[in-house]
């Protein structure tokens, strides 16, 4: 079956370096442009997410890092479950800086293709949404998220369709799977930004160790 073609559907899928993404992302969040472009795009990355992390997590204590958090969509969607405790970090300050204040305890302008400052085992949960597409975070970063996760924490993100196989995001799930460091609960398409019949898969893994 021929792939679809998704590389043209939306502007930063042409993006290619981490400061060319930073820049865009820098001012796609003036004026609010970001937030309201994925609400007329119809954006359903962070609902359809947090509504699978939480059918599987009944402590809403837990401490999440929101990978890649941007404007906070996923902070809101997890407030609106109940989660009180969450951290975000993002390659784009100008992102960070239009978080509603007090949704997340803690940000951090963070470059995720490279090691995370964060200890070993240090937090309940991983969310990642948006965040691996076309030139942004590479399938390397799951290692990380691995290793910063407890031991039965739940990992939980969202991968561009067009980039799947092409980066190599299949063959690190398949990877961390073989080598038994996280168990597969979910893997499915998700309608992500269906508006421009763009779709990514969505995995929910449970961390071995
Ligand atoms: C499509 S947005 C998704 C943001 C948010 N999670 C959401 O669902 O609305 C992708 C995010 O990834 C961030 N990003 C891109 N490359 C990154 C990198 N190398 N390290 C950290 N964040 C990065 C961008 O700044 C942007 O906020």
């Amino acid at each position: 079956m021929a792939l679809k073609d998704v590389g043209n559907k939306v502007p930063i899928y042409k993006l290619k370096t981490t400061d060319e993404v930073m820049k865009y992302y820098d001012e796609w969040g003036e004026e609010d442009k970001y937030n309201k472009d994925m609400v007329e795009w119809n954006y359903t990355g962070p609902k359809e997410t947090v509504d699978i992390f939480n059918k599987y997590t009944l402590n809403k204590e837990i401490l999440i890092f929101d990978a890649g958090c941007g404007t906070g969509l996923v902070g809101l969607e997890l407030k609106k479950y109940g989660y009180k405790n969450f951290h975000g970090a993002d390659l784009s300050q100008k992102l960070l800086d239009t978080i509603p204040q007090n949704l997340y305890q803690k940000l951090i302008k963070a470059d995720l293709n490279k090691p995370i400052e964060i200890k070993d085992d240090f937090y309940d949960s991983v969310m990642c949404v948006g965040t691996f597409t076309f030139g942004h975070v590479k399938p390397q970063a799951l290692n990380e998220f691995v290793r910063i996760t407890k031991k039965n924490g739940l990992i939980c993100f969202t991968i561009n369709e067009g980039i799947y196989m092409e980066y190599g995001f299949d063959k690190k799930i398949d990877t961390l799977k073989k080598e038994g460091k996280w168990k597969e609960l979910e893997f499915f398409k998700s309608d992500y930004i269906a508006s421009k019949n763009v779709n990514a898969w969505l995995g929910l893994y449970k961390v071995n160790k």
